[in-house]
């Protein structure tokens, strides 16, 4: 049994006793888990917070003084330096061979635009053989690793709502492949939500409404778990960072493992030129020499909008969440020392809480506030970061809502687009639409090509070659 007067004693003292009004009316399993939930609350933490972003006077936004648009290594395509790239590529292709690099998605989001019952990870997406996202990966890093002669970690980091179901459908998959023991998974942190005058809420008499700390908090759950720990004793120091619900990323891209490790980056990024001026995606930029994202809704409009002389826009780089980090510079970031803490961010939200008579209420507006970390807020601190630029059609095209823009339709048909390109580009006679999409369902699987390197190689070996029909699936 929980020792409970201290956790008591200082839920008052903050100002937070509420928490336990209904601790007495509690059976003894029920005041355990309120007690173990109440025990993960830092008290000092959601002072802190409440104090600087609940506070009437709080400055809302970011200060865009003294910004300046970032500086990107464009792709050889697009006039960047050839040897420069070729360079990386064989820095990043050598780290793969040593055997430096995991890969790591974080997967611990709720997915409530998508609307799906399931670890988003378990989502079906390929075009014909419906493959959840989490076999994607899998078999792009089964894959690379085989490419490189060195097997990869992959590491996931969950939520405490998604943790068994996660872990339970790869299980249940046999890993798609991978090695049991190269697989991880790990709980990221929760927060409590607040009301707007700073009370923890109660999601029933006996829970607390906690929540996913965000994406930033996998910079202390890497620590905590001891995921650090592991890579460093299996020589892993290169993290290649990737969401759950991007399913035609590079997750294991040698040449952005290279630009990273050739200039001593401690957290590097890729860039898309944004597609229009309004595009809501975060900006790379400088702020007194130091790298930064500044999301769509802090930019005021008219920077979005400005142009340079040659009509090209000012702030064109566009943050996709793939970043490629350095396991020391995890650390440094989670072990949050003096001036190194990721801040926190507020989400006014409706959240799910109990009314004045302890009654379960789901609100219609807003009644409170989410407190959540991001990963690329860790930027600012890194040495010598790197962005690249990197081709949507490459690397990003996400499912985050059930239609429309960034969905599984646009999703599926993102993909079609890029086997069709692959395989236009290695000689085969595919029919396709302006937009690229060919008219034949097709899928190739990364175990056959993960890329267009390890795509034409697997290409040129094939014999004979299949005729492109409906149907057609290269695994
Ligand atoms: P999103 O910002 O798309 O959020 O996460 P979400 O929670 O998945 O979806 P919505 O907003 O509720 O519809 C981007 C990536 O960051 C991960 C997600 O799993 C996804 O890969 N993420 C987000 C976490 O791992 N933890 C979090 O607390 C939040």
């Amino acid at each position: 049994m929980m020792k409970h007067e201290p956790l008591l004693t200082s839920f008052r003292e903050a100002g937070q006793g509420h928490v336990f009004a209904y601790f007495d009316e509690l059976s003894p399993d029920a005041q355990q888990t309120l007690l173990a939930q109440a025990a993960e609350v830092d008290l000092a933490e959601i002072g802190r917070l409440t104090r600087t972003l609940l506070a009437k006077d709080a400055v809302a936004g970011v200060n865009v003084e003294g910004l300046q648009p970032a500086p990107y290594e464009s792709r050889p395509e697009q006039g960047g330096d050839v040897a420069q790239w070729a360079e990386a590529k064989a820095v990043g292709e050598a780290a793969l061979r040593a055997g430096r690099v995991a890969a790591f998605t974080v997967a611990g989001g709720q997915g409530t635009r998508l609307g799906y019952d399931g670890p988003k990870g378990t989502f079906p997406v390929t075009p014909l053989k419906r493959k959840p996202l989490f076999q994607i990966f899998a078999e792009k890093i089964l894959a690379a690793g085989k490419r490189y002669g060195r097997p990869l970690h992959w590491f996931i980091m969950t939520s405490h709502q998604n943790h068994a179901a996660t872990e339970a459908f790869l299980a249940e998959h046999d890993y798609f492949g991978l090695e049991r023991a190269r697989v991880h998974c790990f709980r990221q942190g929760r927060m409590p939500a607040v009301g707007f005058d700073g009370k923890i809420l109660l999601e029933t008499k006996g829970t607390i409404a906690l929540s996913p700390d965000g994406h930033g908090g996998s910079l202390r759950a890497l620590a905590r778990s001891g995921a650090l720990d592991l890579m460093e004793r299996e020589g892993i120091d290169t993290l290649s960072y990737f969401q759950v619900d991007n399913p035609l990323v590079r997750c294991i891209d040698p040449a952005f493992v290279g630009w990273h490790l050739r200039r001593g980056s401690e957290m590097s990024s890729k860039m898309v030129p944004k597609a229009y001026p309004e595009e809501k995606v975060g900006h790379f930029c400088v702020q007194h020499g130091r790298l930064v994202v500044i999301e769509y809704s802090d930019l005021p409009m008219a920077l979005q909008r400005e142009t340079d002389a040659r009509g090209n826009l000012r702030y064109p780089a566009g943050s996709i969440a793939l970043h490629v980090i350095d396991r020391e510079f995890v650390r440094r970031m989670a072990s949050g020392g003096e001036g190194v803490a990721l801040p926190f961010h507020r989400a006014d939200k409706k959240i799910a809480t109990i009314d004045a008579t302890g009654t379960p209420v789901k609100p219609e507006k807003a009644n409170g506030v989410k407190f959540e970390m991001f990963v690329f807020d860790a930027l600012p601190f890194a040495k010598n970061p790197v962005v690249i630029e990197t081709l949507r059609a490459n690397d990003f095209s996400p499912v985050k809502n059930a239609e429309g823009a960034d969905s599984p339709k646009t999703c599926r048909d993102d993909q079609l687009r890029q086997f069709a390109r692959w395989l236009k580009a290695n000689g085969a006679d595919v029919a396709v639409d302006a937009t690229g999409l060919p008219a034949a369902t097709i899928e190739v699987s990364p175990l056959f090509g993960y890329d267009e390197d390890s795509f034409a190689d697997a290409w040129a070996r094939l014999e004979p070659k299949p005729a492109v029909a409906e149907g057609l699936y290269l695994g």
